[in-house]
């Protein structure tokens, strides 16, 4: 590794050291002999003073709007690269203290220098200009150049600019240089400055079978330093492409427009038109930054502010046979096509064609599985950037698994990526399928997608295109949305949750005149509202009542420790100390719920969650070594379950602490050994002594670590609402566990996610045969098809907070008819009415 820094000082003239600040130039002494020839006239002295006096003022002004705003030079600096095509390329071009780096450089200043002073718009602006580095294939130099341009002319170099073109230049001392492909990008000064500044190149070259690695400096253990401008140019072999990988990446989290970040170049210099990707924040192990390069240079910056200094990252690069060919003639009758190097981000600057033909009888059908292809900005109906084109229609942006059919055995598929900002691509089957029968058994969507016969008219949209929910007639059992059309299960209607997506659902259910509508649908008189008594039973009515200091708290309202009530949503941990004794914001009780990692990530395979995104999960062990109950990690020594984990059976004593084994920080069960990973035995369990098994009230129980795990970004406990906290009806929730991902069905290894939403609980015992108590908390779809299952029991069901962006612990999992069935919604212990009960076991 050799660190090189000389040619990086885009400005060394020490007379120009302000150089890249924008010129103000001061009036030149002849300007004073303008001033002068307005001197005084013998007879009206005094007239002529003033008359001059003016005029003086009437130049200066002048002179100072010629010189300030038409005529003050502004810098420009430009980076580009150019091919030379009459030198074959040295090793020691890469060197640049080579005498021979320094040869070639010379030419190079020399042609741009030539070109420049050929052309009206560029030649009296130009200062200077520098090469940077050099990569094979020819031979690409990589330079600078900086021009004093003033504001008026400026649109006129840019344009000379990016017109600019050189075929063969005559130098001197008879030497020539061969010169296709010239092109220049403006640089942003600001930045420019700063890496003249604090700037630092490494150059690294990887070869064949190299494995070449590089990090911030101090990396893992001390911080990466401040305000620094660092960057690695990476190189390859000509005819090979670089495969660039982040294995550890944990910076400052992501602030605009600034903060810590690291950008990646598919160039040597670093120009906004060959981004790849901008990074900042933290991203989990599991998420997939690797880069390729569309030639063989790649170019990775780091920024770093004032503050702010994590561990940083780690990168390792390859070199891999650039692809001659993208995209295959296929023949078979079904088969798998993706974008090139998938998952790794696609490289740039590609197009790919895949020629498909199935048996001449069948039709063909592309189903996508994955499909990302965003970049940042990008408009979301015309796909100008990277796209995939079926039949003259184009693909692109973040799409939910899609079908697109054509009505031939034949289709052709185009995959583009132009020369900026990559994503990871997609992965899609083609599929052959009988014209007159393309949904065997099943019902075919428009689209060409096949969907189970009993989804059909079932209100949701099942097939993506609405096809399913077209011109159907609604049951009794059903309600016709206005808009929509759709036909709504009639529990739906007035359950305070928008289902219809037009309100519709919740129109007729107004309230009279003067009336409040509650949460749960019950209508109580206005003056009711925030009169601190729970009129409604579910306390919408005092929940939402702005912030007030009162003295008489209900179950609804926060109270202090001095007894003080806070009639403000949520109040607690919410970054605003609202008791005048701070007791809601106290440290010990705040230091929760939080993700070290909790960006969106996006996992190969739909609802496997992510490696440490709810670092609060729990896994249960007993004695045979096998998964059997969830917990919820709520301090470094205590766990919340399910009280029905722990209920002895003739062959087991579940109540017995010492067969258990809790496992922190496990992402897949078959891979419980490792760094992230912690295990502790349990010293104490407490279930509930109100749990009935016949009827699951009261399912929770408290768990006590043998010892203290320690916290890591894997590890973390969850935050425990107080009783007064709100979760309103239809509030999104996540529920997690290894349970069953069928009904009947085997667990999962990889910890699952579901995003499910609070049902009215009015509702809920309706469709459960009212086996609902008010420690129940009902979660899930009505339609079915998302809920928990056998094995997620004592699971957290986590409850992300908009105010603060914490994680509360909203319920635990506990009982449900069958899985996911329709009209089966799963039922959760409410923790909001277990908060006493907790603290008394817990202290917490
Ligand atoms: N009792 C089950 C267990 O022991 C959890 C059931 C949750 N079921 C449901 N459909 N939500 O794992």
């Amino acid at each position: 590794m050799k660190d090189f820094d000389s040619n990086l000082k885009y400005n060394n003239r020490p007379q120009n050291m302000n150089g890249f600040e924008e010129g103000v130039e001061f009036l030149p002494v002849m300007n004073t002999k303008k001033v002068e020839k307005r001197g005084p006239k013998r007879k009206f002295i005094f007239l002529g003073v003033v008359i001059g006096a003016v005029l003086l003022s009437l130049t200066i002004g002048l002179l100072v709007w010629h010189f300030k705003y038409r005529n003050a030079s502004m810098q420009k600096i430009y980076t580009g690269q150019l091919r030379i095509t009459n030198y074959p390329f040295l090793d020691a071009y890469e060197n640049p203290s080579s005498p021979e780096y320094a040869d070639l450089s010379a030419k190079v200043i020399e042609m741009l220098k030539n070109t420049y002073q050929g052309v009206p718009d560029l030649a009296p602006h130009f200062k200077q200009c520098n090469v940077t580095a050099f990569s094979e294939g020819s031979i690409i130099a990589y330079y600078w150049a900086e021009f004093a341009v003033p504001a008026y002319r400026e649109a006129a170099l840019e344009k000379a600019m990016s017109e600019l073109k050189v075929k063969t230049v005559y130098l001197r001392h008879h030497s020539l240089l061969s010169v296709d492909s010239l092109v220049a990008f403006p640089v942003d000064i600001e930045l420019a400055r700063k890496f003249r500044d604090s700037g630092r190149t490494f150059f690294l070259h990887t070869k064949t079978g190299d494995v070449t690695k590089f990090s911030t400096s101090g990396f893992p253990n001390s911080p990466y330093p401040a305000n620094t401008l660092c960057q690695w140019a990476l190189r390859a072999d000509p005819d090979h492409v670089i495969r660039l990988n982040f294995k550890t990446f944990k910076m400052e989290p992501c602030k605009t427009p600034y903060g810590d970040y690291v950008m990646v170049y598919d160039s040597l210099t670093a120009v906004e038109p060959r981004v790849l990707v901008r990074l900042c924040g933290s991203y989990p192990p599991s998420y997939n930054l690797t880069f390729l390069s569309s030639q063989n240079v790649m170019l990775v910056t780091l920024f770093t502010d004032d503050k702010g200094k994590h561990p940083g990252f780690m990168a390792e690069f390859t070199q891999v046979r650039k692809k001659k060919f993208c995209g295959e003639n296929l023949r078979g009758a079904s088969g798998v096509i993706t974008s090139p190097y998938y998952p790794a981000h696609y490289p740039p600057d590609m197009e790919c064609v895949w020629d498909i033909q199935v048996p001449e009888n069948k039709h063909v059908k592309l189903r996508f599985n994955m499909f990302y292809l965003v970049g940042p900005g990008d408009p979301i109906n015309s796909c100008p950037n990277d796209y995939v084109e079926i039949n003259k229609q184009r693909y692109c942006g973040e799409r939910a698994s899609f079908v697109v059919s054509s009505n031939s055995s034949k289709t052709m598929v185009r995959f583009v990526s132009d020369k900026s900002y990559t994503d990871t691509g997609f992965t899609a089957e083609y599929l052959s399928y009988e014209p007159s029968n393309p949904c065997p058994g099943q019902y075919t969507c428009k689209s060409g997608s096949c969907i189970s016969k009993m989804l059909q008219c079932d209100g949701w949209n099942d097939c993506r295109d609405f096809s399913d929910e077209d011109s159907c007639i609604c049951t009794t059992e059903q309600f016709r949305c206005k808009k929509s059309q759709l036909c709504k299960p009639r529990h739906y209607v007035c359950d305070g949750v928008n289902d219809c997506g037009d309100h519709s659902d919740e129109l007729e259910c107004k309230c009279p005149e003067k009336s409040f509508k509650c949460g749960n649908g019950k209508c109580i008189p206005e003056t009711q509202k925030c009169d601190r008594t729970d009129n409604c039973g579910d306390g919408s009515d005092e929940s939402d009542c702005g912030k007030a200091l009162i003295t008489t708290c209900t179950d609804y309202i926060y109270k202090c420790k001095n007894n003080e009530c806070i009639t403000k949503n949520n109040p607690e941990c919410d970054g605003e100390k609202d008791c005048s004794d701070g007791s809601d914001e106290v440290a010990t009780m705040c230091n929760c719920g939080k993700r070290p990692y909790s960006r969106k990530t996006r996992i190969v395979g739909g609802v496997n969650a992510d490696i440490g995104e709810w670092p609060w999960q729990v896994s249960l062990h007993i004695k045979n070594g096998l998964h059997t109950c969830g917990a919820s990690l709520v301090s470094t020594t205590m766990l919340l379950s399910a009280a029905h984990c722990f209920q002895d059976e003739p062959a087991i004593r579940y109540s017995d602490p010492s067969v258990w084994t809790a496992y922190f920080g496990v992402h897949d069960q078959n891979k419980r050994t490792g760094n992230e990973i912690m295990q502790r035995k349990i010293k104490r369990i407490v279930a509930h002594t109100g749990f009935k098994d016949h009827t699951f009230d009261n399912d929770i129980a408290v768990l006590e670590l043998d010892s203290p795990v320690t916290l890591t970004d894997f590890i973390q406990p969850i935050c425990i609402p107080d009783s007064s906290h709100n979760f309103p009806v239809g509030k999104t929730l996540w529920v997690t566990g290894w349970g069953a991902t069928t009904e009947g069905g085997s667990g999962s290894a990889i910890l699952q996610k579901a995003e499910i939403r609070i049902i009215n609980q009015t509702v809920c015992n309706d469709v459960l045969d009212n086996q609902l108590t008010p420690r129940m908390l009902c979660a899930g779809f009505l339609s079915g098809g998302i809920d928990a299952c056998q094995g997620d029991s004592g699971g957290p069901l986590s409850s992300v907070e908009m105010s603060n962006g914490k994680v509360y612990l909203a319920g635990i999992v506990s009982w449900g008819d069958g899985c996911a069935r329709r009209n089966k919604p799963g039922i959760y212990t409410r923790i909001t009415k277990m908060r006493d009960w907790i603290k008394q076991h817990t202290g917490l």
